[in-house]
């Protein structure tokens, strides 16, 4: 079959594309979301030859289009107050409509579902063809089934030359991503697609709107989809998708790693990471411009695998939120649901004295984590006038010398005399220095680092581990700390072993502890804080690794 080739400037055109398909033929017409494949809605025979071209499964149903708010009542059982209401807020526009089907609706439009979906495009020459058509149109978006919609004719081409009527040529589609689906035929209404129009602007007409899982999570095994074009794989190009969420600076070196690797990697990035990417890269749009990303997303796809020859391709994984859901929902399916998240893991270290907690502080700095120094803090808390103030109120105004600056001596005299005493100081110092230590991690969390970690000896008496994603205590044999104490600080064996007592128990750190490394030889210590930090760092793969 030959594909003619129409414009949508030319009135001639568009009469011809009404008449093939008034006379049960195919034709792709532009749309403000996407191409759509079109064929008269009411002839099961047209509507059967889009499965075959397309090669889409029967299961999966087809949107029927309409220009008049007049055929809508013609093409489902009745129109619920609450589908009136959406109508007039968003049609024509980027929104179908599922409703109980009328009995002129082909089963295979339908894929044998009581339910119909409608919707009334705002394309100027979507309404044209349907109009010079004469019937409502029965219009998926016009790729081989799998593919990423096309929004450019050229997209079209490449998939249906040969195997439909006629391409009618609108240019580029605005929106980009197809058009939201929503079901009235549940209560509550049930988002199944989102799309141009926002979850927000259906949320703003009816009140509550569902979201059914499968906008953002595979489907498990067995469940049905409530809408059955969710179930298959979506959008993907032949290079293998992954999502990346972080910050810039997170992405940008996570794809960097790529530069000069055999494997072909490709980024989708956001305009201003572009010029710091040295892996071959597609803007989507600047990073706060979602209506950008989704009008560009597809064709995005497409150029990863025709343009850049790509093997693999790294995407930001856009925010959930206004069009940045339908981004989400499209993406997520092009990568399988292979997501990895950048953004460190943030590891608290400690254990008890002597038990070699430093050298391995020191060597994770030296393999790039951010090491958050709490003894450091702590020095700091004491020049805090907060703490200062209620320091003062507890252990007594004459801490302090005329200049107002601590005594440490003898704040250390009081503070030390007894347990209870400790424990005031704690209470007030602690919670200050945990304050600090949350907003070093939120800073750190930004950056392309391998870790954060919270180096701590008094991680669990400060209530610290619930700001970490797990806890690594070095330690090492009493005999063994002992030594190294006296060694380090000058100490009788007394002296140490009375600091000891002091400290929490070896076993309660082993207890607490979600790792633990035995501090005994230096090489083998070294080799297992590597390790450790392999395991919790997500920038630790290969490209085979990350890749899948
Ligand atoms: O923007 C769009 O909607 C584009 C343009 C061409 O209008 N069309 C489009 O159609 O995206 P298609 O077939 O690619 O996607 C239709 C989606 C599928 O996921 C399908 O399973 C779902 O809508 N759907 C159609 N009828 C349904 C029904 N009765 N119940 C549940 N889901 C339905
Ligand atoms: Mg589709």
């Amino acid at each position: 079959m030959q594909t003619l080739l129409l414009h949508t400037e030319n009135p001639a055109d568009i009469e011809q594309a009404g008449a093939i398909l008034r006379g049960g033929g195919l034709v792709a017409i532009p749309t403000e979301t996407v191409y759509g494949l079109a064929a008269d809605a009411l002839n099961p025979e047209a509507a059967k030859a889009i499965f075959a071209a397309k090669g889409r499964p029967a299961d999966n149903p087809l949107i029927v289009h309409i220009c008049d708010l007049n055929q809508f009542p013609e093409l489902v059982r009745e129109i619920p107050e609450s589908a009136w209401r959406l109508a007039k807020a968003y049609w024509p526009g980027p929104l179908t409509i599922i409703l109980p089907r009328a009995d002129c609706i082909p089963d295979a439009v339908s894929a044998g579902l009581p339910t119909v979906a409608v919707r009334f495009p705002s394309h100027p020459a979507a309404q044209a063809v349907i109009r010079a058509s004469g019937c409502p149109l029965a219009a998926p978006s016009a790729n081989l089934s799998g593919k990423p919609s096309p929004t450019t004719a050229a997209h079209v081409m490449e998939d249906m030359d040969g195997r439909i009527d006629a391409v009618l040529d609108g240019g580029p589609c605005d929106v980009g991503v197809e058009s939201t689906v929503i079901t009235l035929a549940t209560q509550p209404p049930r988002l199944l697609r989102p799309g141009g129009i926002t979850l927000e602007q259906l949320q703003a007409v009816l009140g509550e709107v569902e979201v059914d899982p499968a906008v953002t999570h595979q489907l498990a095994a067995g469940v049905r989809a409530a809408s059955p074009g969710m179930k298959y794989k979506h959008y993907a190009p032949k290079a293998q998708v992954t999502m990346l969420s972080g910050t810039s600076e997170q992405f940008v070196s996570f794809v960097n790693q790529w530069a000069g690797r055999p494997v072909r990697a490709a980024a989708l990035c956001y305009e201003e990471e572009k010029d710091r990417i040295r892996i071959p890269a597609i803007s989507c749009g600047k990073s706060d411009d979602l209506a950008a990303q989704a009008q560009h997303l597809f064709d995005a796809l497409r150029r990863v695998d025709d343009d850049l020859h790509a093997s693999c391709a790294f995407a930001h994984c856009p925010p959930q939120e206004g069009v940045g859901l339908a981004v989400y929902n499209r993406l997520v399916r092009a990568a399988a649901f292979h997501q990895i998240d950048l953004t460190p893991r943030v590891i608290g270290l400690t254990g008890p004295t002597g038990g070699g907690k430093s050298v391995v502080s020191d060597h994770l700095r030296a393999l790039g984590c951010v090491i958050i120094d709490c003894d450091q803090i702590a020095r700091e808390a004491v020049r805090d006038a907060d703490v200062l103030k209620n320091l003062c109120a507890t252990f007594g105004a004459d801490i302090l010398d005329e200049d107002g600056a601590l005594i440490r001596r003898r704040l250390a005299e009081r503070a030390f005399a007894s347990q209870e005493t400790t424990q005031k100081l704690d209470d007030i110092t602690h919670p200050w220095i945990m304050a600090r230590v949350g907003e070093q991690i939120r800073a750190a969390q930004k950056l392309p680092v391998p870790a954060v970690v919270v180096d701590a000896p008094q991680l669990f008496e400060a209530h610290g581990e619930s700001l970490c994603d797990c806890v690594l205590v070095v330690t090492a044999p009493q005999e063994e700390r002992l030594r190294r104490i006296c060694a380090r600080d000058g100490l009788t064996r007394e002296e140490a072993l009375r600091r000891m007592s002091i400290q929490l128990s070896e076993e309660e750190f082993l207890r607490r502890a979600d790792c633990v490394i035995h501090n005994l030889n230096l090489q083998d210590t070294l080799a297992q804080a590597e390790a450790f930090l392999r395991s919790m760092n997500p920038y630790g793969g290969t490209a085979d690794e990350a890749s899948h």
